[in-house]
């Protein structure tokens, strides 16, 4: 299975860092953001990747990752996004790199405590459709949303919804996603939301109506750093659990990589 970053955006809400570098290469703690995302690809067994990214700093990534070797990637494909299209516009750009097999998603800007290693595997002996990883939070509107579908214990998801005014659980999605070769043609077929951009939670709602969404919640912290405040929260998280000591030694470069095709 192949991973895929999408670290394109403006990063307006972090203005004025922003206008001098893209929001994926400021610091948390001691490291770039978008380390954070290799890291987790790699600790999930995930050593093939593609970043996306764009906007006039897109070179700077190829200065701080270069061939991704250094990072313990086997390889690294850059993707450049014109405009401000959305999430699910941005990932039509993997198409050829995922080349009709499976493969994990994750947001630039997302950072988390633990580790996808047993999401990856469980996944990659799904037949088809896509994973996603949810998280409960204290401020669901600023993110995707599960609606359950009666009782939320059974869990069992009725719909998604793409930050709602009045959220109708606390049970946000985060931006770590498994797509199965259909994500393409799904993200070709969207239409604009409202904020003009193509939605992942779209992609997300067409695999749930085709009843092949399955989904795992995380354990430990997780944050995305968009924000003045998740930016600093996400420093500090890393700072006091010693996640950005990432643990190499447990990670199983390769995994899912070798020729593997699910
Ligand atoms: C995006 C997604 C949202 C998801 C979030 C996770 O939001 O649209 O569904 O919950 O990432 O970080 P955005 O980063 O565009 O605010």
């Amino acid at each position: 299975m192949k991973g895929v970053i999408l670290a394109g955006g403006l990063g307006t809400r972090l203005r004025p860092l922003t206008l001098v570098t893209n929001k994926h290469l400021l610091p948390v703690y001691d490291r770039p953001m978008i380390y954070y995302p290799i890291q987790c690809l790699i600790n999930a067994g995930i050593d093939e990747v593609m970043v996306v990214t764009g906007g006039e700093h897109a070179g700077d990534f190829l200065k701080l990752l270069k061939n991704g070797k250094h990072l313990g990637l086997r390889s690294l494909r850059y993707g450049y996004q014109e405009g401000e299209g959305g999430i699910a516009d941005a990932l039509k750009l993997a198409e050829d790199f995922a080349d009709g097999g499976k493969i994990c998603v994750i947001l630039g800007d997302n950072i988390i405590e633990g580790n996808m290693r047993k999401a990856a595997a469980d996944f990659f002996t799904q037949k088809s459709g896509a994973k996603i990883i949810l998280k409960e939070v204290p401020d669901p509107q600023r993110f995707g949303v599960v609606e359950f579908d009666g009782d939320p214990s059974k869990g069992k998801i009725k719909r998604l919804i793409e930050k709602p005014k009045e959220p109708p659980s606390n049970m946000a999605v985060t931006g770590i996603y498994f797509y199965d070769g259909d994500a393409f043609k799904v993200c070709k077929d969207l239409k604009p939301s409202g904020r003009g951009e193509l939605e992942i939670t779209d992609v997300n709602n067409y695999y749930l109506n085709r009843g092949d969404l399955t989904c795992e919640t995380l354990e430990g912290w997780w944050t995305d750093a968009g924000t003045f405040e998740s930016l600093f929260r996400a420093s500090k998280f890393v700072a006091e659990s010693g996640a950005n000591h990432l643990d190499l030694k447990g990670a199983r470069p390769g995994l899912f990589g070798g020729g593997i095709r699910g």
